[in-house]
């Protein structure tokens, strides 16, 4: 019995500490003012939260010079890809730069997950070169190793390395492809694209889709529900809803300002909505278990299945539930056929924040990270073959990688507990 509470107990510990981060990149390099630049763009294109919500990363910084010489040619999205290709998922520190096995490696970088990196473009060659010095490359085929490793910046280990090296790394076709501006993009045919039919007709009939369109240059992250949301059941007939019921709806499911994925794991605090009329009023929790991120309402929760387009300023994700206020739907009587399903829909106190249990890593709402594929452990996850297949779905490979290392965790934790229990 007590083992039994003691082994369930270490894994809610060892659940939290997955969570929780590890460390801080902004402040890491805060105190060397050679990477002022740097450490300021990965701020404005949130890869601070994305390396910040990661466990094990290497990050190749730039100095101001040569930062500046990318920065001055082009605009952010276009820097962010840059950027992308500098964060290596795996921990290189100067020992194992000259220690890889036959002298060179593909390795998976940020890139690959979080851009649309075609075939192995998010991938990035190391080279053990001779006299010492260590070379990097994009992984496409015919790419020059340009890029050397200069000197070593921070480590802990084996968490997080921040090494310097002499430039960026260049894909082919990563600063050339044109970068459609925000305002470009056709978001009801990249949504219909994404199967959120449904959505995309009651933004267009209630005139939402304008109240985005003039958000999107100042940032905008859109939740859009799959059309299976819709027909999911409690789901609120919205046809006996008033027009501006529905317009709040629709605008409780976007957010002004750039949000990416990692910037979500990372967010804390309850998060304002276009739909927000007041302090605390139509906002969102975030809560995240391993790669998997939901969105709680109050009244329901959604789980994000995938990522629309990610580039500065615009970020659209799709979401698996119709994201239903408190503020409409918190309180009896509902306006419509309540969602009967739910049990959290009950009459709880709609409008009030819920305090620290916001933050409880594992409620049981959450869906269980992807089963892990066939890939021994110890290797790394992310091999070319396996993440070169596709990168919109940016999830698969690092639920791989998120998975093997909660199960080494449990094992581990599991096999202590047998043996502290069995002598
Ligand atoms: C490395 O990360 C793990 C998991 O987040 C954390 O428990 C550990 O304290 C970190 N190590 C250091 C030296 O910060
Ligand atoms: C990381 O450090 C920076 C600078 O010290 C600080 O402003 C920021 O709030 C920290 N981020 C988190 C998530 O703690
Ligand atoms: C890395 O690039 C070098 C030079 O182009 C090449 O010889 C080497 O085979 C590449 N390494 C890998 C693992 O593809
Ligand atoms: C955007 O795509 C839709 C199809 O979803 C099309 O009807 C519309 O004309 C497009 N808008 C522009 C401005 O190209
Ligand atoms: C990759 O994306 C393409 C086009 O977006 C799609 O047709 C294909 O099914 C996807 N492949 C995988 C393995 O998800």
């Amino acid at each position: 019995m007590g083992a039994l509470r003691l082994l369930l107990l270490s894994l809610s510990i060892l659940t939290i500490t997955i969570t929780s981060m590890a460390h801080n990149i902004t402040e890491m390099l805060s105190g060397s003012p050679d990477y002022s630049l740097y450490n300021s763009y990965l701020s404005q294109t949130k890869l601070a939260d994305e390396i910040n919500s990661r466990e094990t990363i290497t990050c190749l910084v730039l100095n101001n010079a040569a930062m500046s010489a990318l920065a001055a040619k082009h605009p952010l999205s276009v820097i962010k890809k840059a950027l992308s290709l500098l964060i290596l998922l795996d921990y290189y520190d100067n020992q194992k730069l000259h220690e890889i096995s036959k002298g060179t490696t593909l390795t998976t970088t940020l890139y690959q997950t979080t851009g649309n990196a075609p075939g192995n473009l998010g991938f990035v060659n190391i080279t053990d070169l001779k006299g010492g010095k260590v070379g990097f490359g994009s992984a496409a085929p015919g790419s020059k190793l340009d890029t050397s490793y200069t000197k070593s910046v921070k480590q802990i280990p084996y968490n997080i390395s921040v090494l310097e090296v002499s430039a960026p790394i260049i894909a082919p076709g990563m600063l050339t492809a044109p970068a459609p501006s925000a305002s470009d993009v056709n978001i009801t045919a990249l949504l219909e694209k994404a199967g959120c039919k449904t959505f995309v007709s009651l933004i267009v009939s209630t005139g939402v889709l304008k109240i985005y369109q003039s958000a999107v240059e100042k940032g905008l992250t859109m939740f859009a529900p799959s059309d299976m949301a819709f027909k999911a059941p409690g789901v609120p007939d919205l046809s006996k809803l008033t027009n501006a019921e529905v317009v709040s709806i629709l605008q409780y499911h976007a957010l002004a300002g750039y949000t990416p994925i990692g910037t979500l794991k990372t967010t804390k605090v309850p998060i304002s909505t276009l739909a927000t009329n007041g302090a605390g009023k139509y906002d969102l929790k975030v809560t995240t278990a391993g790669d998997s991120v939901t969105l709680n309402t109050g009244v329901d929760s959604s789980r994000i299945s995938g990522t629309v387009i990610d580039s500065t300023p615009l970020c659209i994700f799709t979401v698996d539930s119709l994201l239903l206020p408190s503020e409409l739907f918190g309180k009896s009587p509902a306006p419509a056929p309540a969602p009967v399903s739910e049990p959290v829909a009950a009459p709880t106190p709609a409008v009030s924040p819920a305090p620290e249990s916001a933050k409880a890593p594992a409620p049981s709402v959450l869906s269980p990270p992807a089963p892990p594929m066939s890939s021994p452990e110890g290797t790394p996850a992310d091999s070319p073959k396996a993440a070169s297949e596709n990168s919109t779905s940016d999830s698969a490979t690092v639920d791989l990688k998120a998975t093997t290392l909660l199960k080494s965790l449990v094992t581990i934790s599991a096999a202590f507990l047998v043996w502290a229990f069995s002598s």
